[in-house]
């Protein structure tokens, strides 16, 4: 039964795939890489045949995460009709930046890929009825949207939870894929959260700087002395710094905290039945910190 589901499927991509002249485009999203020109890197290549519903790419800057995620998102337009994917980042401007690279990719295919039935600056339609929809960073904004085939959210790390908490909802009921990529931005966040707690739901993916082949020892090292240490490792080394700001190492503090010992005092208690008036207080706060 299962083989005669995964027959159907396949036969169901190839013709979604089928150009005007009738001749099958690839029916996985590495060749479909190799038809617009990439040569992709080994783990490039890993994710473009990988099928997993969970992907969290750790991946420094510059190494490509966003040109082999804009190809899958490009293949699944193309191979499953009537699939929606969309696009979040920390801003609709960066959503529209993965776009953009959506967009490179279809052309570099000619006249083989399916045709586009409409094209704004943060959407494509497909004759298939496939399309790709870059989302607003404002949670206000963001609902709405179901049977989401695959959902994608570029620089992760910096997209707040409460949009992340709104649109993980959409893929319910469609059982659709997600995949999160970025460098790390402190132990904060979502994020990070979900590469170092997520468990095995997710296949995680981490390539740091001396794993890309276009970036040159020279130029790390000469980063390293511009950006610092901090920087440096965040940027380039993918770890998940410390804040710059912050006293204690997480850890540390996570380790002091505990359930079983009682605060000492309740300040704001304290200082409301002493002074009485809550508009007294609020200023003494602000000096306090
Ligand atoms: N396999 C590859 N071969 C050649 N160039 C690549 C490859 N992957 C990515 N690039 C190029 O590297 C640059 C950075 O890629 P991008 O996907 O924007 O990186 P990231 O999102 O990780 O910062 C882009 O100019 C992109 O075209
Ligand atoms: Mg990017």
């Amino acid at each position: 039964m299962s083989t005669l589901r995964a027959n159907l499927q396949q036969l169901r991509r190839s013709v979604a795939v089928l150009p005007a002249d009738g001749a099958a485009l690839p029916t996985d999203a590495g060749g479909l890489a190799s038809l617009t020109g990439l040569q992709a890197d080994p783990w490039q290549r890993d994710l473009l045949l990988s099928r997993d519903p969970r992907m969290i790419l750790n991946c420094c800057r510059q190494s490509g995460k966003s040109t082999v995620t804009a190809l899958i998102a490009l293949f699944e337009a193309l191979a499953v009709r009537d699939s929606l994917i969309l696009l979040l980042a920390p801003a609709l401007r960066q959503a529209g930046e993965l776009l953009g690279k959506i967009k490179d990719a279809y052309r570099a295919l000619g006249p083989a890929a399916i045709p586009l039935i409409k094209e704004t600056e943060l959407s494509l339609t497909m004759a298939n009825r496939s399309r790709i929809v870059c989302l607003p960073g404002k949670e206000a904004t963001i609902r709405g949207f179901s049977g989401v085939t695959l959902l994608i959210v570029d620089e992760a790390s910096r997209v707040p939870d409460a949009l992340y908490m709104a649109v993980r909802p959409m893929l319910a009921v469609s059982g659709g894929r997600l995949i999160l990529l970025s460098t790390p931005w402190g132990k904060r966040g979502f994020f990070h959260r979900e590469w170092t707690e997520g468990g095995r739901d997710w296949h995680r993916v981490r390539i740091d700087a001396s794993q890309c082949p276009r970036i040159s020892p020279a130029f790390l090292e000469e980063e390293r002395r511009a950006l610092g240490t901090w920087w440096f490792n965040q940027e380039y080394l993918c770890l998940f710094e410390d804040n710059v700001s912050q006293v204690f190492a997480t850890e540390l503090v996570l380790g002091a905290a505990s359930s079983e010992v009682l605060p000492l005092f309740d300040m704001p208690a304290i200082l409301a039945q002493t002074l009485g008036e809550s508009d007294q207080i609020a200023p003494l706060f602000e000096v306090m910190s």
